[in-house]
């Protein structure tokens, strides 16, 4: 089994990764730590709490850092307010604030901070043992590498839903997980662990319709239906948004990373490529340079692999797999 930590902003599209990861039979889930992100992270912590609850509560949650990487040492919240009064009822549509598909949770997140834990966890581990799955702005893991960099020979790789090459959506090009903590994603990017992006372009293009809600729905079990209902949720918030296809349909960024661990062959262009991280104070704040040169002399060694593109239809099919391994 591949063991796995996922370090998550739940967040609709993470509650479906979570779920879709749990249920899988391939991972050993060590954990799940939580971040600010979509939400601040009592929030996200909560919402963890009940998808963990909702797949048997086995899998421990972490609370985990609550700004962004550089905000805590220069000591100002630079990102505050994260939302425009008209994008926040946007996010409010597409995430909702609490996961309202689960009740309150009854278990409690664990007493360790998701640092320290991170930490602890991966000194305890073989080298190459741990694969991470951050699906939120990488706050948590820049904190982890920095405390004790003998961490980063323990980590397997690192798949990360983050980044975009020709599409943003916190601006023109900044996709929202990289750009609310630029600098820490560049930190984790230097550790020079096998990483994988995928990216809004990927995820774009791996859509859900009503149709496939439908789908989901059909299989029976409560997550499946958990799962079907934030679609629908995500569907309807998008339609107001940004549109991503001639149909009613969202994309549902995190899972994505838990389809291409399970079957690689649903991103369908994928390319090594080096990645600069813009943390300037420009228009370009937050953007993933990716240089894709075609091997051009300039280009800087490969640091990443880029995930361009997927096959939404296997996308689907994985995720119907994985939600007809969950319990009534
Ligand atoms: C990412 O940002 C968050 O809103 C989503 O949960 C996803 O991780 C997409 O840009
Ligand atoms: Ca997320």
């Amino acid at each position: 089994k591949r063991k796995v930590i996922l370090d998550v902003d739940t967040g609709s599209d993470d509650a479906i990764a979570l779920i879709a990861a749990m249920a899988n039979p391939d991972f050993e889930v060590l954990g799940i730590m939580a971040v600010n992100g979509n939400r601040a992270v009592p929030i996200t912590t909560e919402n963890s709490l009940r998808i963990s609850e909702l797949m048997g509560g086995t899998v421990p949650v972490f609370q985990g850092c609550a700004v962004p990487w550089t905000s805590c040492m220069l000591g100002f919240r630079r990102h505050y307010p994260m939302y425009s009064a008209p994008e926040e009822a946007l996010y409010k549509n597409i995430h909702g604030t609490y996961i309202d598909q689960c009740p309150p949770a009854t278990i409690k997140a664990q007493p360790k901070n998701a640092v320290s834990w991170l930490v602890d966890t991966l000194m305890e581990a073989e080298d190459g043992e741990i694969t991470l799955i951050p699906l939120g702005p990488l706050t948590n893991i820049a904190h982890a590498v920095r405390i004790e960099p003998r961490i980063i020979p323990k980590i397997k790789e690192i798949v990360y839903m983050g980044g975009g090459f020709r599409v943003g959506n916190k601006t023109a090009l900044a996709e929202f997980n990289v750009w609310l903590d630029p600098e820490a994603a560049q930190a984790v990017l230097d550790c020079n662990i096998p990483f994988t992006f995928v990216t809004l372009d990927a995820t774009h293009s791996a859509y859900v319709t009503m149709e496939d809600a439908a789908r989901f729905r059909a299989i029976g079990t409560r997550p499946a239906e958990v799962v079907a209902s934030l679609c629908e949720q995500r569907i309807a918030g998008y339609g107001e948004w940004q549109k991503v296809a001639d149909v009613p349909a969202a994309p549902v960024h995190d899972p994505l990373t838990i389809a291409y661990l399970v079957d690689p062959t649903v991103i369908t262009d994928i390319e090594d490529a080096p990645c600069v991280v813009d943390c300037g104070r420009g228009a370009a704040y937050g953007v993933t340079l990716f240089d894709i040169r075609n091997g051009r002399a300039e280009a800087k060694a490969p640091n990443c692999r880029v995930a361009l593109k997927a096959d939404r239809e296997k996308y689907v099919d994985i995720l119907c797999r994985l939600l007809e391994n969950t319990k009534k």
